[in-house]
Formats: C-alpha cells, sequence, structure tokens
C-alpha cells in the first residue's frame, strides 16, 4: 500500500517496531508521561476511547469502559450508539462524521470494525479497522511521550477495492471531549495581530473552524485549549489540541444532544483533492492532544516540551538562540551595501549575534510588485554580489542569514515571463493576485527542482547560515492539473526545506508568514524558528506573545525590537519598554539603528546583555503566564530544579484603582527563600517614593522571601506608568 498523495511527505504511521498484543486487544490501556488512554477493541466491533486524559492510576480499559455505559433514550435509536474512532455515517452516529468518503456518490455508508492491532509496550499502539463491504481500510496511529505525555494520533486511510475512492473528509481521529471542559480557547487574529484568545463558554451544537487559505493562518490557528468552569492559568483540568499541519485545515468540537461532546481535526480537503485508486493510501495530519491537572500553562509546560524532546531538530537545540539583526523596517527594499555595512556594525556594537538580510537582495525585487522568482543577487544593488557585505558581518563576529519567499513568483518577474503555467490555479479561472503575487506549484518536479537550485546555489556560494523562509499569501486556487493540490503542494514544500538542510545540515531555517501565518508542529518537523508577527509594537506584543506561549516555547518565537515609532500602530515607545518587551523570546531587533540615538543603542546593548545572561533560564526553564489583572502581562520562566526564576510583568494600561495589585509568583519552590531582585530597568520607575522597590531594596541587593509568601500573599507590584516593564529575578538561597 503505497501513499500516493503525500509525494515527498512520510507516512505517520509505521508498523514496524510494533508487536501484536498477545492479550486478543479487547481492551487496550496506553499510560505513558501521566496519561492514559483506554481503549475498548474488540475484534469486529467499533473501537471505542472510553478514556483520555490524565492518567487514574491503576485503572485499566476494562473498568473504564464499564464506567462509561449508557443506554438508548426513548424516543430515540434502539440501541445506544457509543461513538467510534471515526463516527463514520455507515454507524448511524448523530455525531459529526470523522471519515467521509463514497465511490462516485455510493458507498458512503461506511462502518468501519476492528480487524487488528500492534502495540509497542504502553506507549504506543497502531488499530486496523476495516469495513470489507466498503473496501476500506483505516490504520489508526496513537503514541504517547513518555516524558510529557502528549498523545499523537494520525491515521491512514487505504483503499481496498478497483474503484476510486474519493475522500472528503478524514479526521486525525475523533477524541472524546471530557464533559468538565465548560470553556473553549481558541485562537484567531489577522496579520499583525496574530494569536488572540477567543474564550468561548459552554455552548450546543458546534464550534468549528475551517481554513482554507493555504497556510496555516493568521486568523485560524489549528489550535485550541479548553478548561473547566474554574481552570486558571496555573491550576485546575486544562487540556490543549492542535493539528500539525501548515495548509487547510478543519477543527470542530461538537456537543450532542445526549450530552457527550467530541472533538475532530484534520486536513480540509477540496473536492476531488484525494481520490484514491486501488491500492493508494491517504495519511493524515498528525493531531497532537494534551491534558494537564496544572491549568492552562500546566498543558503549555508540556507541549513546549514535547516539541523539544519530540520534534525540534536537535542539532539547533544543543547552541544558544542567537540574536538577530534584521533589515527589514530598516532599509525595506532601499539596500544599498554602505547602508547595510554601517547597520552591520551597529548591529555588532548593540551585541547582535546574527545579520538577516531581509527582503530586496535578489532579481529586479525594488518594490513588492517585482522580482519573487527570481533567485540570483541583484546585480543592479551589488554589483560584485554580497560577499563584502557577508564577509564584514562574519568579521563583526555574526552569522549571516537571508530571506527567501520560494513558493511565491511576481507576474513581473523573469520566471513568470518564462513559464506562466508554473503557478498554482483552477481550470477557467482567472487567478486574483494577493500582494502582487501567484503561488507556484510546487507538485511540479520542475518547479520543486529549480527551486532547489537556486536556493541551494545561494546557500552554497554564501555559506549562509540561516534562512528566513517566507510565504505571503493565502492561496485560493490550490489547483494543478484540474484537481485541488494543497495537501501536495504543502508535503512538497516540506520536502524541499528538508532536501536543502540535508544538503546544508548547520543552516536554520526561520518559519514565516506574513508574519506568524507558517506556525505549527508541521513546519516545526522542518524548521527552528517561528516569526510570531509582523507587529513589533511592544504593547501588542506582549499579547500576541501570551496567545502564541500557548502552543510554541520562548526558544522558537521570534520577538524583536522595533523602531521608536511603530511602523505598525504609529504608537512611541522609549527604548527600554521596547527592549525589555523582546527579552522574552527569541531576541532580536528589526530597527535602523543609525536613527536611534547613542543612549538608547546603550539602552539597547544593556537589553540583549541581560537575555544573554539569563538565555538558558528563558529558553530551557518552564514557562508560567501569570494570572494577573488585565493591565497587566505577567510572564515567568522557573529552573527546572525551582533554584531560579526571571519573570516579566509589563503594565500596558491603567490600573482601575489607585494603587496596583500584587503579583503572585508562581511555579517557585515553597519551602525554599528566593532573593528577589529587579534586573529591568536598571533605575527606579516608581511614580512615587518609597515604595517596594526601596523598602525591599530591588535594584540593588535584593531581599530575600519565602516561594510560600512569593506565591500566596504575592509581592506589591509598584506604581509605574504604562508602557513599563519590570523583570524580577528570584535567586533560591540557603
Ligand atoms: C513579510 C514578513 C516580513 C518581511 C516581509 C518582506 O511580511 O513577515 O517580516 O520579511 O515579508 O517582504
Amino acid at each position: 500500500m503505497h501513499d500516493t498523495h503525500t509525494s515527498h511527505g512520510h507516512s505517520p504511521v509505521s508498523d514496524s517496531d510494533s508487536v501484536e498484543n498477545p492479550e486478543g486487544f479487547a481492551f487496550i490501556t496506553l499510560r505513558a508521561g501521566g496519561t492514559l488512554v483506554a481503549i475498548e477493541a474488540a475484534k469486529g466491533t467499533r473501537p471505542f476511547i472510553a478514556y483520555c486524559g490524565p492518567d487514574l492510576p491503576g485503572s485499566a480499559a476494562e473498568e473504564l469502559a464499564l464506567l462509561s455505559t449508557r443506554q438508548h433514550a426513548p424516543g430515540g435509536a434502539a440501541q445506544h450508539l457509543r461513538g467510534s474512532l471515526m463516527n463514520e455515517l455507515g454507524t448511524g452516529s448523530s455525531a459529526p462524521s470523522g471519515f467521509v468518503g463514497h465511490r462516485s456518490g455510493k458507498m458512503w455508508a461506511t462502518d468501519l470494525r476492528v480487524a487488528s492491532s500492534a502495540r509497542d509496550g504502553e506507549c504506543s499502539l497502531i488499530l486496523t479497522c476495516e469495513d470489507a463491504h466498503a473496501g476500506v481500510r483505516t490504520v489508526h496511529k496513537f503514541e504517547l511521550d513518555e516524558v510529557t505525555g502528549v498523545l499523537t494520533t494520525g491515521t491512514r486511510v487505504e483503499n481496498l477495492q478497483t474503484s476510486p475512492l474519493s475522500l472528503e473528509w478524514c479526521a486525525s481521529l475523533t477524541l472524546p471531549f471530557d464533559d468538565r471542559f465548560e470553556r473553549i480557547l481558541g485562537f484567531s487574529g489577522r496579520w499583525s495581530s496574530e494569536f488572540q484568545i477567543e474564550p468561548i463558554d459552554k455552548f450546543s451544537g458546534s464550534y468549528v473552524r475551517e481554513n482554507k487559505a493555504g497556510r496555516t493562518s493568521h486568523d485560524c490557528f489549528p489550535g485550541l485549549f479548553a478548561g473547566a468552569a474554574h481552570t486558571s492559568e496555573n491550576s485546575g483540568f486544562a487540556a490543549g489540541f492542535h493539528l500539525a499541519w501548515s495548509g487547510n485545515s478543519k477543527l470542530r468540537v461538537d456537543r450532542l444532544p445526549d450530552g457527550r461532546a467530541i472533538l475532530q481535526m484534520g486536513e480540509m480537503l477540496f473536492p476531488a483533492e484525494i481520490d484514491l485508486a486501488q491500492g493508494e493510501a491517504y495519511t493524515t495530519p498528525d493531531m497532537v492532544a494534551c491534558w494537564s491537572k496544572d491549568g492552562f500553562s500546566g498543558v503549555s509546560q508540556k507541549l513546549h516540551r514535547y516539541l523539544e524532546g519530540n520534534v525540534f531538530d536537535k542539532r539547533i537545540e544543543a547552541r544558544p538562540r542567537k540574536v538577530h539583526y534584521n533589515t527589514w523596517e530598516a532599509v525595506y527594499f532601499d539596500h544599498s551595501e554602505a547602508r547595510l555595512l554601517d547597520l552591520a556594525e551597529k548591529a555588532a556594537e548593540v551585541g547582535a549575534e546574527r545579520f538577516v538580510l531581509d527582503d530586496g537582495w535578489f532579481g529586479g525585487r525594488r518594490n513588492d510588485q517585482t522580482g519573487l522568482g527570481d533567485w540570483w543577487v541583484s546585480p543592479d544593488v551589488y554589483p560584485d554580489g554580497l560577499h563584502t557585505l557577508v564577509n564584514r558581518v562574519r568579521e563583526l563576529g555574526m552569522e549571516f542569514g537571508i530571506w527567501f519567499e520560494p513558493e511565491m513568483v511576481n507576474p513581473d518577474s523573469d520566471l513568470f515571463r518564462k513559464h506562466p503555467d508554473w503557478v498554482l490555479h483552477a481550470d477557467g479561472v482567472e487567478p486574483i493576485e494577493s500582494r502582487h503575487q501567484l503561488t507556484l506549484d510546487l507538485t511540479r518536479q520542475e518547479v520543486f527542482d529549480y527551486l532547489y537550485e537556486k536556493i541551494d546555489a545561494v546557500v552554497s556560494e554564501y555559506g549562509v547560515d540561516y534562512i528566513k523562509w517566507d510565504m505571503n499569501r493565502d492561496t485560493q486556487y490550490p489547483g494543478s492539473n484540474g484537481r485541488g493540490a494543497m495537501h501536495r503542494q504543502t508535503h512538497a514544500v516540506y520536502a524541499l526545506i528538508a532536501k536543502l538542510r540535508a544538503a546544508h545540515p548547520q543552516l536554520e531555517i526561520e518559519s514565516c508568514s506574513s508574519g506568524g501565518a507558517r506556525a505549527d508542529y508541521g513546519v516545526l518537523r522542518h524548521t527552528d524558528r517561528i516569526w510570531t508577527s509582523d507587529n513589533n509594537d511592544a504593547r501588542h506584543r506582549h499579547q500576541i506573545m501570551r496567545g502564541a506561549s500557548h502552543f510554541f516555547p520562548l526558544s522558537v518565537l521570534g520577538n524583536h525590537i522595533g523602531p521608536r515609532h511603530c511602523h505598525i500602530t504609529h504608537r512611541i515607545f522609549s527604548m527600554e519598554f521596547r527592549a525589555a518587551s523582546a527579552i522574552f523570546g527569541h531576541m532580536g531587533m528589526e530597527l535602523d539603528l543609525a536613527e536611534e540615538t547613542p543612549e538608547d543603542r546603550a539602552v539597547l546593548a544593556r537589553a540583549i546583555a541581560l537575555h544573554k545572561t539569563y538565555r538558558d533560564l528563558i529558553h530551557g526553564g518552564d514557562f508560567y503566564r501569570l494570572e494577573a489583572a488585565d493591565y497587566l502581562n505577567a510572564v515567568g520562566c522557573v529552573a527546572q530544579d525551582k533554584s531560579e526564576a526571571l519573570f516579566s510583568c509589563a503594565q500596558l494600561d491603567l490600573q482601575p484603582t489607585t494603587l496596583p495589585a500584587r503579583l503572585r509568583f508562581v511555579g517557585l519552590d515553597s519551602a525554599k527563600r528566593y532573593r528577589v531582585k529587579l534586573v529591568w530597568p536598571d533605575r527606579d520607575k516608581s511614580v512615587s517614593s518609597p515604595s517596594i522597590i526601596d523598602a525591599a531594596d530591588l535594584l540593588e541587593s535584593g531581599t530575600r522571601f519565602t516561594g510560600t509568601a512569593l506565591m500566596e500573599h504575592g509581592m506589591q507590584f509598584p506604581l509605574v506608568m504604562p508602557d513599563t516593564c519590570l523583570i524580577y529575578h528570584l535567586q533560591a538561597e540557603g
């Protein structure tokens, strides 16, 4: 059975190291990392997930299935239908089906029953179901991460008959959605306002998000959190779910009339996008699920560790995340070697470790209307190539990074003039330009090869250390050869990046898409950093980072210091505030350093030095979002042994009372004593004095407090003006 629709992808379902379960697999208990999944899966029956969530020590699938016994309700179906892994139409379930397929409109009533199972210890299971009549086999993967208990699931669909099987929808899996979850946190947004949290209280019917942007999207992030009525950031029952995929997607939570709720996530398919011939297979993207009894931050901590242990490239993980200088907001398309050399000097002076040359260096790219696709150094701007700039960047001790937007082409480009047929399109429809560009069809081998060759040539000639890989439009007509192609296109993008990384093993890659529109666990299998947002407004950035931190650790979330006069919101912020706001993240800057005063450059240099001092803690500690008043944004990183912590608390607006509230730290060892100091800013910003800053000598030798007092009683927040960010360092002593 071969997965023809994943031309460059790998199947997440692998039977190779599994062993047949000798017990006959009627009840399967998977248990690892604090998570329990209990499945009833007797051969010939519909598989039923009796439980998934935090471990119930000592409990087995058999008793959980028994405890789940329900009955048929008068006035309804003659039997109670428990639901199955796919709730397919042939089961008679009233719940939305996780599998919709047919053969030219017939044979749509699939009813998948357990055929076999194979498991590898307590962590991993492959469950195979079949409907011989419909000629469909589904192979379901369950993998529990031993460290975090995060569950990864995915499904492969195989066509067992001669006629084509058309797939309309196949969820990665249908999961029971715990009935204690009264709230959903959805993630919405737009360009320059990504990862906006949208809380939704208990509802009837469906919460559905469909994304057909052809990328992960700004507005429809494929993930959600769930919480019980009293779940808070750091206590209570919570869960997080995410589809590891950078193409079209659909997620839904359905509250059924019978009181249950279910969750499905999967790829949103275009009509006839997946038509399987006999022997062909389709594999869904993975869905990731995580539960915690320690609130929403508890879920995030596990998801972050899961990424570190299972998804991120270990080579990159082992190195410190370098501080960036990015040229975009300093020069836009107005490149000149002399100016860039000056910026490189100034960037190195303030502590940058990597210089990233953004858009504008190639072909005829003097504005956003021309040149995409012509991936050679622009002879008009750089008659001698980039060597002078690259060499100077290296002499200054920085790495060299460069921007590409490989999947895109401007109609005004040599590439398009030569190959107008190389774009994704729908027959009979004139494609609509977006940012003056069209999407190349990477499912065509010649397009894939062209891009590889061009990018590889630049990387090889200049020894490029880093690529900012951009993708700046939605793709409305993702067609190739008359068929929907976004599934194959997404795998082709992954394959292109993978091929480059294999050829250049030290190359780091950032996933950017008009800011944060391609941020997901699928692309993070191939890339090392996310450009979180184009919005460098320091006040707004706190909110964007807070939202993104639900799924992503600070080590991969690009966070840059922008110009004094923010280009997106036109607000003006001090360097002290801008710089502090970028310390918690993968720090960088993106401003014209020549425009900044020498005093502000000195402040910037101190902030970068502070970031480097605490970089291991920021990128390696446990991340917490604090519960704080609306006008504050407070987050912290606590060393895994709780010996040290760094908290950032930004006052973003006026408080409604004359004085602000107390800040309650979290994650500390209640029995330890911590010396608390303010490490940013390095002067007293309190509006009146004396304040807690004087009383506890926070700017000098600090004061020791018990972890309990700091967490339960809390520390008074000083009266400061809005747009002030204080950073506290806590060191355990004695
Ligand atoms: C996108 C990115 C920006 C910048 C521009 C260049 O908008 O998000 O950071 O690279 O493209 O055109």
